[in-house]
């Protein structure tokens, strides 16, 4: 029987959001409805309700999320009713070329559901990323759903679905940050304080956190950064080649997504360095750079797409270690609210009081 439920919903460019009543089918083969227990409000939810992603509307919001599978499709066997699930945004097919040469991460088939959420008059639903988890329950692929500890608290683990993981898998996956190395994050919102985190767990020696704001870079101090740098303040390659004996960092995580902080990241790196890119531009961002520079600097320019990561992997084991006490993903969530309360999170996040604002159902 299709269900009922309330869910946030982007009806028209721009547009505050409205809760709505939505209608989630029973699952079709290969899909799982999911009951949401906490759903994380990111930058991409915002994004979509301004349009920025496509003009696809009505969307409805929420991709950051943990919960309960409360029924399966046919065929579906990666998981059961009652499993506690992280969602991911990127469930691979396991068969296309990239997923054939060990590259799922550029998967060219990620699957979601197939059938589609609608509005009370039939209108059919865009669901952010897939996902769709700002309601109480939402329909996606069963290969969105990553089984983890039950013991981890909700809002925690929700946040690896989105934000959160790019940031680790920027330094673990992308930017193989290994013990000893010298890493250096440019923007520490959400994604830079967890790249910070992911360099402290691979074992980093130094950790320069650089922002514009101090509030930032306290934060990042808390959660493991060795060193801090103002870069209102402080010329911020001088500053990180300062502190790593005049050479630069051996690997570089841009995680703000502006022309200005992709070249201090070139710049900010070693010889032979590595800079990790994961903030994402707009269109019409331009780099202008010496390429007597691009080819003298040697190293390499990585991008980051949602931290390389390949769910199934991942997730579980950043669960473990967080219920090993080893990964602090509490530090993340900044405040839990209602369902009604995504408007006002949306404004927090502007004025960058927040690193992560979390829903819980
Ligand atoms: N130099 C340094 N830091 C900056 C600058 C700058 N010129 N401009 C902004 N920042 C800092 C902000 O102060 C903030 O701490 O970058 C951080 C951005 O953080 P959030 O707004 O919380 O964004 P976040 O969710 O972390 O995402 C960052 O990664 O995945 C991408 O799409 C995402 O492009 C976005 C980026
Ligand atoms: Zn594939
Ligand atoms: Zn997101």
């Amino acid at each position: 029987m299709a269900q009922q439920v309330q869910g946030v919903i982007a009806r028209a460019k721009g547009a505050p959001v409205s809760i709505e009543t939505i209608t989630v089918p029973d699952p079709g083969p290969g899909e799982a409805v999911v009951k949401i227990q906490a759903c994380g409000v990111c930058h991409t939810d915002l994004h979509y309700r301004e349009g920025g992603i496509n003009d696809e509307f009505p969307f409805l919001l929420g991709h950051e999320a943990a919960g309960i599978v409360e029924s399966v499709g046919a065929g579906v066997n990666e998981v059961a009713p009652g499993d506690f699930v992280v969602l991911n945004w990127r469930a691979v097919c396991g068969q296309c070329r990239a997923c054939l040469r060990g590259r799922p991460q550029y998967c060219f088939d990620t699957h979601n559901a197939k059938q589609k959420m609608t509005l009370a008059d039939g209108t059919e639903l865009s669901p952010a990323l897939g996902i769709g988890a700002f309601a109480e329950k939402t329909l996606v692929a069963a290969g969105q759903c990553t089984k983890v500890d039950p013991a981890a608290s909700p809002a925690a683990a929700g946040l690896l679905g989105c934000g959160v993981m790019a940031g680790i898998g920027a330094a673990i996956n992308t930017g193989n940050v290994t013990r000893g190395d010298s890493v250096a994050v440019i923007g520490c919102g959400g994604v830079g304080n967890a790249a910070v985190v992911g360099a402290l767990l691979a074992g980093a020696s130094k950790i320069i956190a650089v922002d514009i704001d101090d509030k930032k870079l306290e934060t990042a101090r808390t959660l493991g950064a060795t060193h801090t740098v103002n870069s209102r303040a402080t010329d911020p390659i001088e500053a990180v080649r300062g502190l790593t004996g005049g050479f630069g960092a051996d690997v570089v995580i841009e995680a703000v997504g502006r022309p200005e902080t992709y070249e201090q990241a070139f710049y900010a790196r070693d010889l032979a360095g590595t800079v990790v890119l994961v903030g994402v531009p707009t269109p019409e961002m331009r780099l202008d750079l010496p390429l007597l520079d691009v080819f003298g600097r040697g190293g390499a320019l990585k991008s980051s797409w949602y931290g390389d990561c390949l769910p199934s992997r991942d997730f579980p084991m950043l669960i473990d270690l967080y219920l090993q006490g080893r990964l602090d993903l509490d530090a993340f969530v900044t405040e839990t609210i209602g369902l009604a309360d995504v408007e006002k999170a949306f404004e927090r996040m502007h004025h960058g009081d927040v690193l992560r604002s979390v829903v819980m159902f």
